[in-house]
């Protein structure tokens, strides 16, 4: 069955007209992406990595996971963007948002994505007495935040069970040949594993880099794979049928039409990692050169009771991409109360995913009719395999959609700013000269 694209409530808004003369630039971004003509074009590894993904180092993940799940009691993830939120996404998508606290296998904390000193000291404080290992993630080896993680947990792991005993508890994962973490690792002889050079980091969560910490949570990797490879094949062709070049199709009309936010809905919490993937991969390929949608998310109905009233009444600048979960992992039976004080006999009698599609149904009416039109996502359920084909299927809908607004999807330039300004301040040597005039500037 699969996921599929539902435009029906988006019709009303976008006349079929706009999409027919859409269509030449999806052609010629299809092409620009297939024939590898576009910018960025060295980092499209992930286009085929369904199918042509490393099956030694396969075979190595899930047997590297099998043994964090014997050695560990809590494994700490070290990594920040892309090199983080894809398997944070996809053990809450998978398994639960409350997966450390139903106890089905390791415990799993990620570290290394703030610079906050009580976040860290928490986690440090959940280690406490517990078995531990360490997956540290980065691609360019040298990132700030996960390096100084990743400094204080090795530390952490080598006063617990020595040098020696530490090596076989960490794992890391980072580009095949340069970096100061691939150093480290090769020195120290830990485990490693790579990030294929023409894979970015936002596109990594089919490699090392998400799918040994979801393997250690339990998750299906085979399953994950066989969606994102059906995905592969099911979105290849530049026809009218692809969902996914349809999606990008509507994304870029929407902002033509002066629609510049586009919100991800999603009615279960497990959706809620997810789309902050979403917001990484989307906002970090198409924001640039003064250009692109805006993503942002929300969790309804939880958000309903805050910013729905913004999104029903409020500026009218965004529209809505909704993530339709046609079943829930497990349903809840509403039992009718013979005393009916509370007056909700009305919704007993039937399970609890039919008042949520209604409340769903409810909602998508009432904000289509408030001016933000919607596009429905339907998923039929928050498994592996939905896993796998909702990723592939953003993941290419992105690289369309960047290049059908004419920008490198695959690069990102924006980051590099704050980066300078924090070294400098910080005092790295070879930033002396941006210091003095950036303390100037905080006088
Ligand atoms: O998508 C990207 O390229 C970025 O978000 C990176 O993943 C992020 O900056 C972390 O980089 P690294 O893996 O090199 O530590």
């Amino acid at each position: 069955m699969g996921i599929s694209l539902n435009t029906k409530y988006i019709g009303g808004y976008v006349k079929p007209h706009e999409l027919d003369a859409i269509w030449p630039a999806v052609e010629s971004a299809h092409k620009t992406l297939h024939e590898k003509t576009g910018p960025g074009s060295e980092f499209l590894g992930w286009t085929n990595l369904p199918r042509d993904f490393d099956k030694n180092e396969y075979a190595r993940i899930k047997k590297a996971a099998k043994r964090i799940r014997e050695q560990a009691e809590a494994l700490i993830v070290i990594g920040i963007g892309g090199s983080y939120l894809g398997a944070r996404a996809a053990i809450e998508f998978i398994r639960s948002p409350m997966y450390n606290a139903l106890g089905d296998g390791p415990q799993i904390y990620f570290a290394g994505n703030t610079i906050s000193p009580d976040y860290l000291n928490q986690i440090l404080r959940l280690c406490e007495g517990k078995e531990i290992c360490l997956n540290v993630i980065s691609k360019s080896g040298t990132t700030t935040e996960p390096a100084l993680a990743f400094r204080v947990f090795r530390a952490l792991l080598e006063k617990k069970y020595g040098r020696e005993g530490a090596k076989s508890r960490i794992y890391c994962t980072t580009d095949k040949s340069r970096g100061t973490l691939k150093e480290l690792a090769t020195r120290e002889g830990y485990e490693t594993f790579t990030i294929p050079d023409d894979v970015g980091g936002r596109f990594s969560v089919l490699t090392a880099v998400g799918l040994l910490p979801i393997a250690v949570a339990g998750c299906d990797l085979d399953a994950i794979m066989k969606g994102a490879a059906d995905a592969h094949e099911k979105y290849a062709e530049p026809v009218q049928t692809n969902d996914c070049y349809r999606y990008a199709a509507y994304r870029n009309i929407m902002l033509r039409r002066g629609k510049s936010i586009e919100i991800l809905i999603g009615y279960e919490p497990g959706l809620a990692m997810f789309a902050e993937w979403y917001k990484q991969l989307f906002g970090e390929s198409e924001g640039k050169d003064g250009k692109g949608l805006y993503p942002s998310s929300m969790i309804f109905s939880t958000d309903l009771h805050s910013l729905g009233q913004f999104v029903q009444d409020g500026s009218r600048i965004m529209f809505e991409t909704l993530l339709n979960i046609k079943a829930p992992k497990e349903d809840f039976f509403i039992e009718p109360d013979p005393e009916n004080l509370d007056g909700l006999n009305f919704l007993s009698g039937q399970d609890m995913s039919i008042v949520n599609q209604k409340a769903m149904q409810g909602t998508m009416l009432a904000h289509i009719g408030g001016g933000a039109p919607n596009l429905v996502i339907d998923v039929p359920c928050m498994d592996e395999y939905s896993f796998g084909e909702l990723v592939y299927f953003f993941e290419k809908a992105c690289a369309i959609s960047g290049y059908m607004l004419g920008v490198n999807p695959f690069d990102q330039p924006g980051v590099e700013d704050y980066k300078v300004n924090m070294f400098a301040l910080l005092g790295k040597p070879g930033f002396e000269e941006q210091k003095a005039a950036l303390e100037a500037k905080l006088v």
